[in-house]
């Protein structure tokens, strides 16, 4: 099930090494967007549509997408790699000759993915901005300018392939937005909270969990998922560990298993492999087995989604985890 993806291993967590400082930076690689206005036009721009569209503007408020050069986590691995590449997806109204901070506290924006509208605004009246319209923004090909991007300093090895992921997976036919902006009840718009819950992330599979000769086996099925679990940042995983017990529940063997996407050392020649052994990344179903030397002991088991800052992050308190499933299967007789 695993893949493997060409890649030289110089980055640590992918990016490049070498950050300069941010005033100084001038390889904004991929910034996603057009012609670009000064910070002020566009931190402008954006107060204005959310003073006219103010339950919108509430929703985007707290997500994600507003906060996304101001989280912790985001901050701190900005404070390692302080590139302007990174900024032109995490707060794109930045202009490297301004303050950061204006830019920041927008972070993804109306104007970024409402493009165009803001011209319209500021050129005719409000009523006359509804084309272009958003009919195609929920696009996994709009969506994708932010959510599909190569590594700064590999540019034929994809970081993040949601998109893609997207166009393999059994929901190819739903849009981004038809799982990440659900329509409201009693209210006009779609959700921009774009929230990613707990709840969501429990119902994007089922595990069913069974004995083998050998250990333990877990069957996990796609739920309503449309690309890869986990999707997205290259440090999130899916933690599969299980453990025998003896009679009086002490751990005598212990296993572990994390689904993720690795990036080992460079070999020979500079060049490395990417493994990636993610679920459902080209079938709905996956299956896990876990060995013992003694597998007829009681094996006590849990699977749990992290949300982790690094490849070696044994589970900092800044990793997020979210439990999937938890349980034990009884000892069994020797024949
Ligand atoms: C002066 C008030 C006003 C401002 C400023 C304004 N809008 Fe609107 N907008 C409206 C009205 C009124 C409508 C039509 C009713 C509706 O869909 O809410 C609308 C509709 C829209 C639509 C839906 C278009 C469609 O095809 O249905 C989008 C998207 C939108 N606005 C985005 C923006 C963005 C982005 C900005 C900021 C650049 C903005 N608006 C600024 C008043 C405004
Ligand atoms: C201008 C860049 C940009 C665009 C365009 C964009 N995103 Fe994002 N998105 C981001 C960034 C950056 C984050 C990470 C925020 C953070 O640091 O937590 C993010 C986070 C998310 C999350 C995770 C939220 C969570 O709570 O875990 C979802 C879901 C998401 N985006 C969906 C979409 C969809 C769907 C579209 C298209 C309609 C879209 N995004 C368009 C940049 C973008
Ligand atoms: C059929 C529903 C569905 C579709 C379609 C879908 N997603 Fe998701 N998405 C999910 C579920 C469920 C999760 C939670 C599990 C996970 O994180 O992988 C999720 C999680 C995410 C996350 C959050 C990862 C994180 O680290 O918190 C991002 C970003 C995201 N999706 C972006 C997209 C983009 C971009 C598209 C379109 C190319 C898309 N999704 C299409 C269901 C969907
Ligand atoms: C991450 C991308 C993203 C951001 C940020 C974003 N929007 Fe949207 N917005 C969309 C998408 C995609 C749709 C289209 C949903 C559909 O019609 O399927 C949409 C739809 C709309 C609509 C039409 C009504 C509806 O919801 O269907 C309005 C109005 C609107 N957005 C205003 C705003 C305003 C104002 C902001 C900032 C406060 C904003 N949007 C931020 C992606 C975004
Ligand atoms: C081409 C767009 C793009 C670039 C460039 C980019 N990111 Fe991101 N980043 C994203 C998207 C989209 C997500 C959301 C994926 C998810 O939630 O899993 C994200 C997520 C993250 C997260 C996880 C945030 C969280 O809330 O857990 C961190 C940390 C992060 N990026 C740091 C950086 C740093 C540091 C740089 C520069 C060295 C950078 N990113 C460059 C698009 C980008």
């Amino acid at each position: 099930m695993a893949l493997v993806l060409p890649i030289a291993a110089s980055a640590s967590c992918g990016h490049a090494r070498e950050g300069s400082r941010l005033a100084r930076a001038t390889a904004a690689t991929a910034a996603p967007l057009a012609e670009k206005a000064s910070t002020e036009a566009r931190v402008q721009a954006n107060t204005k549509c959310e003073g006219c569209h103010e339950e919108v503007a509430r929703e985007w408020r707290g997500s994600r997408h507003r906060a996304a050069a101001t989280n912790a986590r985001f901050m701190r691995g900005f404070d390692r790699e302080p590139l302007a590449w990174c900024v032109g997806c995490h707060a794109p109204a930045f202009d490297t000759e301004e303050p950061l901070r204006a830019a920041a506290d927008i972070g993804v924006s109306c104007i970024d993915c409402h493009r165009g509208v803001e011209t319209k605004v500021a050129a005719a009246q409000a009523a006359d901005h509804r084309t272009p319209g958003p009919a195609n923004a929920a696009s996994p090909v709009s969506c994708g300018t932010c959510h599909e991007f190569p590594f700064p300093n590999q540019p034929s090895v994809a970081m993040q392939w949601t998109v893609t992921e997207h166009r393999r997976s059994s929901f190819a036919q739903t849009d981004c937005g038809g799982c990440h902006m659900p329509p409201q009840e009693g209210r006009p718009h779609r959700d921009h909270r774009f929230e990613v819950s707990d709840a969501m992330i429990r119902q994007s599979s089922s595990v069913e969990v069974s004995r083998t000769a050998r250990g333990i086996s877990f069957e996990l099925r796609a739920g309503r998922i449309g690309h890869a679990f986990p999707t997205g940042d290259t440090f999130r995983r899916i933690r599969i560990e299980a453990q025998t017990l003896d009679a009086s529940a002490r751990v005598v063997e212990q296993r572990t298993r994390l689904l993720s996407r690795r990036m080992p050392k460079a070999g020979p020649g500079g060049r490395a492999q990417m493994e990636d052994d993610r679920l459902f990344l080209a079938d709905s179903v996956g299956r896990i087995e876990l060995a013992f030397e003694r597998p007829e002991r009681t094996i006590r088991y849990r699977i749990a989604y992290e949300r982790a800052e690094s490849e070696r992050d044994e589970g900092t308190p800044q990793t997020d985890v979210v439990e999937l499933a938890h349980g034990s299967l009884p000892k069994v007789r020797r024949p």
